[in-house]
């Protein structure tokens, strides 16, 4: 699972720029006043807000039939004063100890969300479930709070076994169990339901650098001491939050700066290497998106991988534009080559 610190951060402007200005803020979903010619957009109805989350979720994802669960970043104790208001960095959700959450349980049928305690830091971290269903989320960010603290997170490995009962809360390993930090690293399901770790940065970077890279990967349960990996060394400064898909040969295809692998992480093998993706960088910082498309009988189930959006990034910092390309590479072809398309708007951090 991939997320990005951005989208709080956007949403944190977004919130600022609504609070300002609110004649500003546009429906682009309008039936009366469509912003775009395509038909579909009047009829693709309207958003409508039934429950809260307690806090932002930087990460979401369905446990069972009942429940969500969010994560934030640690954010509370402090208050960020604006040019016109005060923001408290403080989330929603509190213990009744007068502690703010950064984690919440979300109830689909009651829409009532449920503070979960974690003491470390979960900004930048990954996450992804383990055969058995329990979800882990590893790595994140600096120790932060005011009034109270969250402890580092980048060597933290959390656990959370899904229930439907109010009973489960986190587990936490605070460090110690991962073997290096990471921020910003990428979390993969293998095919005997444990997890694969790789990547990230020992603390928080605006590029990734040599300093600073964790240029390794590792297994969750552990599989022992983690393991170096010279394509992410190969692959700087663009390779935080690598693309990671599981393919149907049980190898793993790998994706960082505008470079792929096939890789076998059990046997420490690259398997194939395959063309450089044209244009831009895709992956951290100022990163596109990237899926496995569906698996389909006509072509011998070819695993097919599309890379979307990016930016001109590093060589124009903020200046740079964002891309409007996306980049299509069948993986089982002979001669993988990449078809490349454009979309309706650039984008980054899509
Ligand atoms: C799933 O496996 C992990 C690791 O072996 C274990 O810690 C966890 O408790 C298991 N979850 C369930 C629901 O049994």
């Amino acid at each position: 699972m991939r997320i990005s610190f951005a989208v709080a951060v956007l949403a944190a402007l977004h919130l600022g720029t609504a609070l300002a200005s609110p004649a500003k803020r546009q429906d682009y979903y309008d039936e009366d006043d469509p912003p775009f010619s395509s038909p579909n957009y009047a009829r693709a109805g309207k958003m409508e807000q039934i429950g809260r989350t307690g806090v932002t979720a930087m990460h979401a994802v369905l446990l069972n039939e009942r429940k969500i669960l969010i994560i934030d970043r640690c954010e509370f104790g402090s208050i960020v004063a604006q040019p016109f208001f005060v923001l408290p960095e403080e989330n929603e959700a509190h213990f009744d100890s007068g502690e703010a959450a950064w984690s919440t349980e979300y109830d689909i049928e009651l829409n009532q969300y449920r503070a979960l305690r974690l003491k470390t830091n979960s900004f930048c971290s990954a996450g992804g479930f383990l055969g058995n269903g329990t979800f882990i989320s590893t790595g994140g960010g600096q120790r932060t709070g005011r009034t109270y603290h969250a402890l580092s997170g980048f060597q933290s490995v959390r656990q959370f076994n899904p229930c439907t009962d109010d009973s489960c809360i986190w587990t936490e390993y605070p460090n110690g169990k991962m073997g290096d930090n990471r921020w910003y690293p990428t979390v993969e399901q293998l095919p005997d339901g444990s997890i694969f770790i790789i990547g990230g940065s020992s603390k928080p970077v605006q590029y990734n650098d040599e300093l600073h890279n964790t240029p390794t990967y590792e297994f969750w349960p552990s599989r022992g001491a983690a393991i170096y990996m010279p394509f992410l060394q190969e692959t700087l400064k663009n390779n935080l939050y690598p693309f990671v898909h599981l393919l149907p040969s049980g190898n793993l295809w790998i994706f960082a700066n505008r470079r792929s692998i096939i890789f076998d992480p059990s046997a420490n093998i690259i398997v194939r290497e395959l063309p450089e993706i044209p244009g831009n960088s895709r992956s951290y910082p100022l990163t596109g998106t990237s899926v496995l498309l569906p698996l389909r009988p006509e072509n011998g189930y070819h695993a097919e991988v599309l890379v979307c959006g990016g930016s001109e990034g590093v060589e124009h910092h903020a200046k740079g534009r964002a891309d409007a390309t996306c980049g299509r590479l069948d993986l089982d072809a002979p001669a993988a080559r990449w078809g490349m398309e454009t979309f309706v708007f650039p984008r980054l951090m899509p």
